[in-house]
Order: C-alpha cells, then structure tokens, then sequence
C-alpha cells in the first residue's frame, strides 16, 4: 500500500475465510493485507505491520505437511491473533499440546467468554459463535491463560496479554458469529494501536495507479454481465483507462426474463465501446446431454472464452481481458490451498492459454459488499449498485440436470414470477431466485392429472454470501407465489420452499 497506512499481516493457512478477514479489518477502518503462512520474516516485516493474523486452514498441526510459520513470528514484539487452525499452530509451536477432540464442532455453539480479557470487553460474553474444527488446544503454552469455552471446546480463546498473543477457536471474521466484528475491533485498536486511518477511497486510487501502470495505452477487452460486478469494474475501469475499453455482453441465452435487453439499453448509451454477442445457439449446443454441475459450469466458462476471443480478434488488437471476478468466487473455486467447493464461472472455467497478454481483476480481492461500496464511490447508481448477484453461468446452474431451450422458457416465467412477488416484501432477502429441478411430480389440475417438474424457491440472507441464513418469507407471499407459478407456467406442477443455511448448502444448488 502506498502512502503508508497501519498495516494488518494475513498469514494465510488455507482457510476458506482468509479474505474475508482481511475485508472485515478493511471495514474496521484498517488496511490488510494476505500472504502465505510461510512467509519469511522479511516478507512479514516489510509493510511494518501492526498486527498478525493467523488464519484457519485444513491442516492437522501434527501432519507431516502440515502448514506452518516462522517461530520468530512470535519474538516480533508485533500482535498476534491466531484463529481456528491458526490458533492450533500458534498453541504447538509454543509449547501447548493439540489433540483431535472425540467430537468435531461445526455451526454455531454458545460460547462463554471471559470479559477479563481485553478482546471481549464491552460485548456480550455469552455469544453464538461459529465453529468448524475437529482438533483442539489440550493444554496452554506458558504464559497462556484460558478465556473462553464452549461445551465441546474447554479451550475456545486464549491469550498471552503480556507477549500480546491471542487466539480463539470461533471465526470472529463471519456473519455467523455474534460479535465477531466487535472483537476483530478490540483485537485492532486496543491490542494493535490502531487508529482506522483506511478507506476503500485509497482502494480506488491504488487500483487505478495499478491498472494504468499495467496497462500503459494499451486496449482492454471487458466481459459486461450488467450484474454489479462488471458494471463496478467497468467503471473503476472507465476512471483508469478511459477510451481504452470495449464492453463485450456475451448473452449465452442463461439470462433472466427480459435481462439482456435492459443490459443492453442500460450500456449502450454510455461512454464505452458497447458490443452485444447473441452466443445462445453455441452455448445450448456444448451443453446438450451435461448434466454434471461441475461440467457444466467448465464447458460454459470455455465457451464464454472461445467467445471473445473471437470477438477480441475481431476487433484486431486488444491486449487485456477484465473480468469482474470478486473474492467469493476465487476461494470457493478451490485457488490457492483452500478446498474446492465449486467451480465459479471465469475462474475455474479459465483455460491456461487465454490469447490475451494478461487477465485483470481489479475486484478480485473484494466481497459483494465492498464492490457495491465501491461502485457508489465510482457514481454509479444504485440500480446497479443494489442489483442481487446473478451467477455468471446463469440460469444453465439453476436447471438441475440437462439444460434445454425447453426448460429455460419454464424457469425464466416461473423465476420472474418468484421475484416479482419477493421484490413486493418491506425486508427484502440478500438473493432470491427460482430453481427447476429434475424430478417430477404427480398433480391435479382441474379434472385432470399432471405430472410435471418441482419448482424450488430460494431466498437467502447474507452479507457476504460465504454463510448465509434462508430468508423467513412470510407465508402469505410464499402461497402467493407457488400459486401464481403452478397457474401461470405451464411445466411445474409442484413449488417447495428451500430452507438450508450456507454451510451447509451452498447458495445455488449447483
Ligand atoms: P454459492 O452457490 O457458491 O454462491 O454459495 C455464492 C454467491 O456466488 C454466486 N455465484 C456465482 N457468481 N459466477 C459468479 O459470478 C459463478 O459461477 C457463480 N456461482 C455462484 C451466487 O449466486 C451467490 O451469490
């Protein structure tokens, strides 16, 4: 970071988590950054951190490969918060012992938190707290003391106040945990010596100096969705190398009703180079016969690619491709060491030799909610702003089994028709769509039998959209809306109501 600011370490041990507490120090007014778990000392000491977080990750502390840090971490002088696996690690190497607990703790657990240490003052100490851990701190290092519980978990905090070393068991960093923020805050700035002097402010002015470096007058190739996410890095793009940019919307025919009209009227009249490709022919074509989500999602990436590199050579020499890829779809494609969970639609989908000079993705590092600040920083309107993520692979995703021309026209009334009526509720829910599945059902209507496909509904509350909580529709809107579909669109013959939090499920069903 340029201009120095306060700067907080990520040490990143394979968590699925690791952006999301760098994004939840950025929030608290503090800049972060992540690099691996086994930086060296000069890698962690360079920005001047005032502040190390140790992050969770898959690994068992007494595996053969299991991921570690550099002891003198601890000798710095230089805070230090290890969390979940991070607080295992820190624990081994200074002494205590760990141990695989007879039961693993997963989902959120009240915890009983000692109000002592500084990390918990002025919250309540009797939270629900998100855990996802089998092994366990058995025995404290010396100088450690134990400050916090659950009743799985006698050691769930602990700390060494006069080294300033802590660590807790729980993700403070997720929504899931109640006062999560609140403790990242005392661990910053009454630990840390924080002072908050960040804002995504210089986040737009580092992108920008960065994207003009990189990019010098060459031209950029932007793959527009008309979802929050390419129209905010079309803009942060516009500010940085105006009339250098050409907008391409690839419609692969996956867009809701009406959809890639309004992206288009919504673009054309603005002050970039604006192409539409009708691709759904090709699309539909690569997908006859898929029904493995995985495949799907790869074949859709591959074509989209094929796409505008075809269009990029069209256009004779355009040098970068952008791509509004964000933070969640980078972890939960599996980069890096964490799990692969799936694989999101331009990052998994990517093939090595893309025939560009370089790919950028100046949102890579943020979450849906930071790029939303962002795009109302760059002016954009809220429209835009507030519009509710729509995966790139689009409706393909949300066809359970083999997509066809067929059932798309079924889902697109079905889905316009679900969020026309949830669109209607005072509290609206983070995401909300429809999902035809593969199974049919037997009905009556009027005299007669169907026998046609389940419809499921999906509304869900999240902030992050890496947990979320099903949104508690009212039931009036619900029977609402299952009416209206199962009498409007001819093909569903029966609505359910999914109702999964995210761990377990994840947001799409594909
Ligand atoms: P999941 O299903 O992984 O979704 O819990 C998390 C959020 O990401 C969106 N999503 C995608 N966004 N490309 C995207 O740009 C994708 O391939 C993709 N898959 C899921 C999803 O709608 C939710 O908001």
């Amino acid at each position: 970071m340029t201009g120095h600011k306060q700067t907080v370490v990520v040490l990143d041990f394979g968590g699925q988590y690791k952006e999301l507490i760098a994004q939840s120090i950025r929030k608290l007014g503090v800049y972060s950054e992540i690099l691996p778990g086994n930086a060296t000392l000069d890698e962690i000491t360079a920005s001047r951190p005032i502040g190390i977080i140790m992050t969770g990750g898959p690994s068992s502390v007494d595996e053969d490969d299991a991921l570690t840090a550099d002891p003198r971490l601890f000798e710095l002088g230089i805070p230090v918060l290890g969390i979940c696996y991070g607080m295992q690690l820190m624990c081994h190497m200074l002494g205590g012992e760990v141990t695989r607990g007879e039961q693993g703790e997963y989902g959120r657990v009240k915890a009983e938190l000692d109000d002592n240490c500084v990390l918990f003052r002025g919250i309540d100490t009797r939270p629900m707290v998100l855990m996802s851990h089998h092994d366990r701190v058995k025995t404290l290092p010396e100088g450690f003391e134990c400050f916090g519980k659950t009743k799985t978990c006698p050691i769930a905090a602990c700390g060494n106040v006069e080294r300033k070393l802590y660590a807790l068991q729980f993700h403070p960093e997720v929504k899931n945990t109640d006062e999560g923020q609140e403790i990242l805050r005392n661990f910053l700035f009454d630990v840390c010596g924080a002072t908050g002097d960040y804002s995504i402010d210089d986040y737009i002015e580092q992108s920008v100096s960065e994207i003009r470096e990189r990019v010098g007058d060459k031209r950029v190739l932007l793959a527009l969705s008309g979802g929050v996410d390419s129209s905010v890095c079309a803009a942060l793009l516009s500010r940085a190398v105006p009339g250098q940019l050409t907008c391409i919307f690839v419609d692969h025919g996956f867009m809701r009703k009406n959809e890639s009209d309004e992206v288009e009227a919504a673009f054309s009249g603005r002050d970039l180079h604006f192409i539409r490709v009708d691709a759904a022919d090709r699309f539909l074509a690569k997908l006859a016969g898929v029904t493995d989500p995985e495949q799907k999602r790869k074949l859709i990436g591959a074509e989209f690619v094929a796409v505008f590199e075809e269009e990029a050579k069209r256009l004779g020499e355009i040098h970068f491709l952008a791509q509004g890829t964000i933070y969640s779809d980078v972890v939960e494609s599996g980069v890096g060491k964490s799990a692969k969970i799936k694989s999101h639609h331009n990052v998994g989908g990517l093939p090595e030799e893309i025939g560009f000079e370089g790919i950028i993705e100046p949102l890579r590092g943020l979450f849906k909610d930071e790029v939303r600040e962002l795009g109302r920083r760059l002016g954009l309107p809220d429209a835009f702003v507030e519009r509710q993520p729509f995966p790139g692979p689009g409706l393909a995703i949300r066809i359970i089994g083999e997509v066809t021309r067929e059932k798309l026209d079924i889902l697109r009334e079905a889905d316009y028709i679900c969020r026309t009526e949830f669109d209607k509720l005072k509290k609206k829910p983070d995401q909300y769509f429809a999902v035809l599945t593969n199974t049919r059902s037997v009905g009556v209507m009027g005299d007669g039998r169907t026998y046609a496909y389940v419809l499921a509904l999906r509304a869900v509350t999240t902030t992050d959209f890496m947990t979320c909580d099903y949104t508690r529709i009212p039931h009036a809107t619900l029977a609402r809306t299952a009416s209206r579909i199962v009498n409007e669109v001819r093909g569903i013959s029966r609505v359910v109501f999914d109702i999964t939090g995210k761990p377990p499920a994840t947001i799409e069903w594909e």
